[in-house]
């Protein structure tokens, strides 16, 4: 082949694999490109924050493969043009870390913008241009920084100011509990709904941070708050509004007791129950200035949370979607029952004409029963009804403020006349939280069962990770956050959302070092079930491993550390038996000992693992030295030599011992063998797992080179499985295996069995961290191309760019693409899948055969075969291989 023709093969992928072809291209347009996607704490869009020494991450660009940073240049500065960098200029400082690039500049001030950007250089020192512009800005820092009081007293506050001077930069500054809305001369400020999040307020609340520079009026202005009760259970708020106008002065307007307030048209609100809505009751512009307050009366101090004010660091609850009904029946007379055709979290938004005083009610149900009325029972005590009286003024929207409902069917009664499609659209209500992940393959029941853990997941993202969106409880369950958190951090861009809910843990944490099985605490006990609170470690782990957030290990560190004494403290004969919960909605029951201990266990390694990382070697030594006599405990009192089964041989018995490695090597055989005997013949390919056991039952089998048994079990139809429940109509993934419609618990969104999900990615689209590698800085990419199976596909967003991989299996061949971002390294493991005399092509140009390395294509550092598999490994770009054999 020429080298020009060759060219026009690259080109038409975008990449250029020879020198010679390079030199033909005009210099400038090549090389190191613009870094792009910063980020700050983790925030892409400017959120305020309250860190003091905020940390930056870039996602490098490159024309070439096998591209590294080497030296960066931040500048950081009051002023957009960046021409002076007033608060840092980092020089160029020679490093290859473009991800928590700690700010060391000049004190941060607080209510202040400031602007970054940020260059690169490459392997081979060229300099990148700068990315653009990016900002981020500071909250409250100091808690003198707050001048106003917290008042209450009514559930609609108003108060008027005037301005006479040009605004050059205004925010507002607010926490409003349980919930507010807040609104400025007529109009909501910001798309926030449900704000501020849900936390262990005794020790922390949050605020949130609105631009409203362009809702202020010259003249007079007016603000106008409602609040909810919420989580928090009364009525109080704090908020100051900066102000600052030319002539370089700042006007601050705070919440006082010169404020005014009336009941508004909402006369109840509750999360589970729902709201109840008087539109007659509507003080029509009482959010705009110049409204006859003279019947409204002052505002009283109230009830101030206990804990600090901080900044809200993570995306905040918005409506994210809007779903148009399917088909609306008429079960009986004046009822009327919508299908949204999708189980989620939110609401509905009504749209009615009718006389005034009518009462519409609105019902939500994830069920029905046969006669097509929906069925609640599922939803215990929460009445999940909104009620809305016209006012009778032509077409009314209504949607409710401060409830949410978990809900696939919708039931009107009260409706004048008789309502269309068009009456209701539902409002898909969650935590901002983008989906960032893809995964798609061959078999229609895994992209199915991925499309179930999405809106599971996603519709339980209530500014804490909630159980279940429906019924009365909707807590930060520990266990069911711990066990989705993998397949959340492969699908969704939750870092800032996990850094909030692990603060929330450490904030519940007591002096003893106790947790409790939910957070905020409401529901079940302190101490914690081992395996719920076991998520503190873990997820604090998630995010070092994946995110490469070495911060938040410094941060947890000695909390953690008090976890795991308060643990040792509870050990008996050296093991931590107590248990709540156990393999909790397991088809067949494991002791719950056996499972407590293995988190004991769990946890003690992982503290090892983190003092490793953060060299505290003292630590090292003697967390090891624990580990070593745990196991040895384990194995003592739970295995049985006869039968090679610990505890009484379940599946999640003898899984979790596996997955920890727990087992000596002399007995793995027969324990695995035990399990594998369970599922194959004892259940005919089905599990008996709960939430603990699913969650490592996929990598316990693939691990020992059984992914077809797992795969097969991923794709079961017949109870209980993953299938059976689509098979069934479900849209979201349910709290049991079991189909159940009765009273008891068994709600129809639970993303806890979604776990499966990161199996997906790592399993068969092959997307993994390497071996002691985090943040993917290094990546093992190892798909399994089993059974059935003919292509598989993913993609993921990580803090470093985004990593690819799709494959598609033909006739003796396999071709895998994939893409590694600028700044990481990958080694792809390519399965030989029995074929002989096999050639690896790239792109069109030969990279392997006879056994032999064909060295000098662009971005490949090595090719190296084993007996099932050629290895990879590569530098960051985009790749095309096929794998050709007979
Ligand atoms: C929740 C579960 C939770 C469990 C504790 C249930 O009520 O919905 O998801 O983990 O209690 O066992």
């Amino acid at each position: 082949m020429t080298s020009s023709a060759r060219l026009v093969i690259l080109v038409f992928f975008g990449f250029f694999a020879i020198s010679t072809a390079i030199a033909e291209i005009p210099e400038k347009n090549y090389g190191p490109q613009s870094p792009s996607y910063l980020r700050c704490e983790y925030l892409k869009d400017p959120v305020a924050i309250d860190v003091e020494k905020p940390r930056f991450s870039w996602i490098l660009n490159h024309t070439y493969r096998g591209q590294k940073q080497t030296a960066y240049r931040i500048l950081v500065s009051t002023s957009p043009d960046l021409e002076n960098a007033d608060m840092w200029d980092s020089e160029k400082v020679f490093s290859d870390q473009s991800v928590h690039v700690e700010y060391n500049g000049e004190p941060l001030k607080s209510s202040t913008t400031y602007f970054w950007k940020v260059c690169y250089w490459d392997n081979e020192d060229r300099l990148s241009g700068f990315s653009s512009v990016n900002f981020f800005e500071t909250g409250l820092l100091l808690e003198k920084d707050w001048e106003g009081e917290w008042i209450g007293g009514f559930n609609q506050l108003r108060k008027e100011f005037t301005l006479d001077k040009t605004v050059i930069r205004a925010r507002a500054y607010i926490c409003g509990l349980g919930y507010y809305e807040l609104r400025l001369n007529g109009q909501k400020i910001g798309k926030n709904v449900l704000d501020p999040g849900w936390t262990v307020m005794n020790v922390r609340a949050l605020y949130s941070t609105y631009d409203i520079t362009d809702y202020l009026l010259n003249g007079e202005n007016a603000i106008g708050v409602m609040l909810g009760k919420g989580w928090f259970g009364s009525r109080s708020l704090i908020l100051q509004l900066l102000i600052e106008v030319d002539g370089g002065e700042t006007i601050s307007v705070v919440s006082d007791q010169t404020w005014k307030g009336q009941e508004g048209p909402i006369i109840t609100d509750s999360i589970f129950n729902g709201e109840i809505y008087d539109a007659r009751l509507e003080a029509s512009g009482w959010d705009s200035p110049g409204f006859d307050e003279s019947d409204w009366r002052l505002a009283s101090l109230a009830i101030a949370p206990k804990g600090k004010l901080s900044a809200q660091m993570m995306q905040p609850i918005q409506v994210m979607d809007t779903i148009v009904p399917l088909k609306m029946t008429n079960p009986e007379s004046g009822m009327y029952v919508f299908d949204m055709g999708q189980n989620f979290s939110g609401w509905v938004r009504l749209k009615v004409k009718g006389p005034r005083g009518t009462a519409v009610q609105i019902k939500h149900s994830e069920l029905l029963y046969e006669n097509g009325k929906i069925n609640t029972e599922n939803l215990r005590s929460a009445r999940a009804e909104d009620v809305y009286t016209l006012s009778g003024d032509g077409e009314e929207i209504y949607e409710p403020h401060f409830t949410y409902h978990g809900f696939r069917f919708v039931e009107l009664t009260g409706f004048p006349g008789v309502p269309t499609l068009d009456s209701i659209r539902g409002r898909v209500v969650h935590s901002a939280v983008a989906q960032t992940g893809n995964f798609s393959s061959s078999k229609e029941i895994l992209n199915q069962i991925q499309r179930l853990i999405l809106w599971g997941q996603k519709t339980n993202l209530h500014s804490i990770p909630t159980d279940c969106s429906q019924r009365d409880e909707r807590m930060g369950w520990l266990g069911d956050a711990h066990l989705t958190a993998e397949q959340a951090i492969f699908n969704f861009d939750i870092a800032a959302f996990y850094t909030n809910f692990i603060r929330d843990m450490q904030d519940v944490q007591d002096k003893n070092g106790m947790l409790t099985d939910t957070v905020p605490h409401v529901w079940g006990q302190r101490p914690a079930d081992p395996a719920w609170g076991t998520a503190y470690p873990l997820m604090v782990w998630y995010m070092y491993i994946y995110y490469g957030d070495k911060r938040i290990l410094e941060e947890h560190y000695d909390s953690l550390k008090k976890y795991v004494d308060f643990l040792r403290s509870r050990a008996e004969d050296g093991l931590v038996k107590f248990s709540h919960y156990g393999d909790w909605v397991s088809i067949e029951k494991t002791p719950g000992d056996i499972v407590s201990s293995f988190y004991y266990y769990y946890d003690v390694k992982i503290l090892s693992d983190m003092a490793d990382a953060l060299s505290r070697n003292e630590d090292v030594k003697s967390y090891k030295k624990l580990c070593a006599d745990i196991k040895k405990k384990f194995h003592g009192e739970y295995y049985d030599s006869e039968t090679g089964n610990y505890a009484n041989g379940t599946q999640t018995a003898n899984l979790l011992p596996l997955f920890l490695d727990l087992v000596p090597e002399s007995e793995k055989g027969k324990v695995y063998q035990n399990l594998n005997w369970d599922i194959l013949y004892k259940n005919n390919t089905h599990l008996t797992t709960g939430i603990i056991g699913t969650k490592y039952l996929m990598e316990v089998l693939t691990d020992f080179n059984n992914s077809f048994l797992a795969y097969d079990l991923a794709v079961q139809t017949t109870y209980p499985s993953w299938g059976y429940m689509i098979k069934n109509g479900a849209t979201t993934l349910w709290e049991l295996w079991q189909n159940k419609t009765g009273p008891s618990m068994n709600s129809h969104n639970h993303p806890m069995f979604g776990s499966i999900g990161a199996w997906f990615y790592k399993t068969l689209v092959g997307i993994n961290l390497a071996e002691g590698s985090v943040g993917f800085e290094k990546i093992r990419i190892q798909p399994h191309v089993i059974r059935d199976l003919e292509y598989a596909a993913g993609s993921i967003q990580t803090i470093r760019g985004p990593v690819e991989c799709s494959w598609i299996r033909l006739d003796k061949s396999l071709s895998l693409d994939v893409t590694i971002p600028v700044n990481s390294e990958a080694e792809i493991i390519m399965p030989k899948l029995n074929l002989k005399d096999i050639s690896v092509m790239e792109n069109s140009l030969l990279l392997f055969s006879e056994g032999r390395f064909k060295t000098g294509l662009a971005g490949i550092i090595m090719v190296d075969e084993t007996k099932t598999s050629i290895n990879i490994k590569l530098g960051s770009g985009r790749y095309s291989f096929k794998l050709i054999g007979k």
